[in-house]
């Protein structure tokens, strides 16, 4: 039987219950695999590489060892999350590399979206490589790969964060979760003690703010989307829409307008905010998000966050807008 295919009569895990069924098998079935061996396995702090890294820890504890990458594009807080659950709580080897300067200087005055994207990508690989070097005697390399990976990468594959990391080092793949859609893995991550932030978190693009920050990324760009996805977030949690919208963030382009404060003269960036809900990313609706909430975030944003003088809200869905802005 192919691997890669999920038997029909494997049961949908909706349940805590199935989910508890599942890890235990999953646990056994990865000892069985990796015996006292070691596995390498790239965390980015998202809900699959993080359910991952849970069920290998139960499997085989210190014998795996996390690599959480910060590429100076995450959001706010995140980087300090996956320190905190996955060293702290959950007593992981968790190498920590902060490589903020190493891709910010490789990425300074490259304005065009997809270059952008190799540099992050390559750059990743080559970081996930030195730190790999330095794991002596490891055979195996974890993947958050889910089933849509599996069922998309027949012909392209899908969005994945770090593509080409297994051909690359000759590991032997440990993928526990390959045959699980995303609401599963949500379920089992749940069961595995995952914080709800973590478990329900929204997509998050692998070359992450980068592609917010149009054009040419700079560090006060950046630190712009930044603070203004933190505001939008809190915000939007304050209001209940947590996990009922799917998917809101900020942009902040490459472009600046005029505009006044105190009496002077200002030449600033706007950001840009949008929120949309998708069953499967190929269409989307903008959300209808309440005038007055808007009216606070623009508020905050305005007084909060540097180098901003405007506002905006994105009505435009997909097509013929993309979700993101690169
Ligand atoms: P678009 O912008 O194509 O986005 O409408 C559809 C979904 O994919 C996410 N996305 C990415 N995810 N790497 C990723 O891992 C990427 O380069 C990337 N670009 C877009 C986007 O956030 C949305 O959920």
């Amino acid at each position: 039987m192919d691997s890669n295919v999920r038997p029909e009569s494997m049961e949908r895990i909706t349940t805590p219950a199935l989910a508890d069924a599942f890890i235990e098998e999953q646990v056994a079935a990865l000892q069985k695999q990796i015996g006292d061996g070691k596995v390498l396995l790239a965390l980015s702090g998202g809900v699959d590489s993080s359910v991952v890294a849970a069920l290998l820890i139960k499997a085989i504890g210190k014998n795996l060892t996390c690599v959480h990458v910060n590429h100076g594009l995450l959001r706010k807080g995140e980087a300090e999350q996956v320190i905190d659950v996955f060293r702290n709580q959950m007593k992981a080897n968790l190498v920590y590399v902060d490589a903020t300067d190493r891709f910010l200087d490789k990425l300074a005055g490259v304005s065009d979206p997809e270059q952008k994207r190799k540099i992050i990508g390559k750059e990743f690989i080559d970081v996930f490589e030195e730190e790999a070097k330095k794991v002596e005697g490891c055979k195996f390399l974890g993947q958050g790969t889910i089933y849509p990976d599996i069922l998309v990468s027949n012909g392209v594959k899908a969005h994945h964060n770090v593509g080409g990391l297994p051909e690359k080092f000759g590991f032997e793949l440990v993928e526990p979760v390959k045959l699980l859609f995303k609401d599963e893995v949500r379920v089992v991550g749940k069961q595995l003690g995952l914080p709800d932030n973590m478990v329900y978190r929204q997509p998050f693009p692998g070359p992450g703010l980068g592609v917010r920050c149009t054009g040419a990324i700079t560090r006060d760009r950046l630190e712009a989307v930044r603070e203004s996805d933190a505001i939008l977030r809190e915000e939007f949690a304050k209001a209940g829409l947590e996990g009922k919208v799917w998917q809101y963030f900020t942009i902040v382009p490459d472009y600046r307008s005029t505009g006044v404060k105190d009496g002077k003269r200002l030449w600033d960036w706007p950001v840009i905010i949008r929120a949309v809900n998708t069953k499967d990313a190929m269409t989307a609706t903008v959300e209808e998000v309440p005038w007055p909430l808007l009216n606070k975030i623009t508020q905050r944003i305005l007084t909060e966050v540097k180098g901003v003088n405007r506002v905006l809200y994105d009505l435009s869905p997909k097509p013929c807008a993309t979700i993101e802005w690169e």
